[in-house]
């Protein structure tokens, strides 16, 4: 491999990892070839049952902490399950016990709402009795992204009303007033690649691009962003070795930041205005410095 990949990072920004077949086969292809690799699977932990987590716990434990499981439970009993939809707390409490029994290296991410916050420590104490690696506590960045105070919505008959008051205002004093790109991708030497295989320098412009963030791009800058949706961008097609050493694309990219009428409003949303702080990432209290072998638990 020409490259080496420090960390993978499995979130199924389209789905659910644990629903693919072959999630299992690809994982150990990527630890033959390179062991060192820190794997993050993302999960909502309610697909199947226990004995299929006890058994993905088993065949991952020679693998220790250097492959982690991110499962989201955003707080106790039914609170999780009102942002969560049609998953169940406690189906997934067992599959993690399982997972764990079975020897797999589970961490617990908790997305903090309004109506979950008051659950985060008794949540912290749970984690630490079932044995979970480590607990990341993120806020919600959806709310915060599309400028809204509340999301409310009809589920099953009821209505269900989800806000992040902190994550907003937190959001507030973030935002600076230039507008000088920070690029994520940049800084952390991160790319994304879509399920089908088309390699982006991150996925807030694939998703933007699909129209996601309902920005209206400029000509000059959708120009410029779309040159990373086509066919030359597939590895099915040109391979990794070939898209990453285009030079040309990369850097028309980050030229494009100092002129307003090339540069993406996607790329201002995320790394411009707003700080990182605030927004969907792992690396915000999970230990990455410290190493996969990092042996300790939760404190
Ligand atoms: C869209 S999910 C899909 C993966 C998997 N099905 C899951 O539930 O975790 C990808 C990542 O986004 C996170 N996520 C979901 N909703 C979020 C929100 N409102 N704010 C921040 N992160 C969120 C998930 O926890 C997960 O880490």
């Amino acid at each position: 491999m020409e490259h080496s990949i420090k960390k993978l990072t499995i979130c199924g920004t389209e789905s659910e990892p644990t629903l693919n077949n072959d999630l299992e086969k690809m994982i150990k292809y990527i630890k033959e070839k390179q062991p060192s690799t820190l794997i993050r699977i993302s999960t909502n932990g309610s697909t199947h049952k226990e004995t299929w987590w006890e058994d993905f716990g088993k065949n991952l434990k020679q693998f220790k902490s250097t492959i982690q499981v991110i499962v989201g439970i955003d707080g106790i009993g039914t609170n999780h399950e009102r942002y969560r939809l049609n998953t169940n707390y406690y189906q997934i409490i067992k599959n993690m016990q399982a997972f764990i029994k079975g020897g797999g290296t589970a961490v617990w991410q908790f997305i903090v709402f309004d109506h979950n916050q008051e659950d985060l420590n008794a949540a912290k104490e749970i984690a630490l009795k079932m044995g979970f690696y480590d607990f990341i506590a993120k806020y919600s960045n959806y709310l915060s992204r599309e400028k809204r105070k509340e999301l409310t919505f009809k589920w099953k008959g009821k209505t269900i009303q989800l806000k992040s008051s902190e994550a907003n205002e937190l959001n507030e004093k973030q935002t600076n007033n230039s507008s000088n790109i920070e690029c994520y991708s940049k800084q952390k030497n991160e790319i994304f690649i879509s399920y089908k295989g088309i390699v982006y320098p991150c996925s807030w412009i694939k998703s933007s691009l699909k129209g996601s963030y309902g920005l209206t791009e400029t000509e000059g800058s959708l120009n410029i962003l779309k040159k990373f949706s086509v066919r030359e961008a597939s590895i099915h097609q040109k391979g990794i070795n070939a898209i990453l050493k285009d030079k040309r694309k990369w850097q028309e990219l980050q030229d494009s930041w100092d002129e307003v009428s090339t540069s993406p409003k996607v790329c201002d949303l995320y790394c411009g205005k707003r700080k990182h702080e605030t927004q969907c990432y792992f690396d915000i209290a999970s230990k990455e410095n410290e190493g996969p072998e990092r042996q300790d638990k939760i404190n």
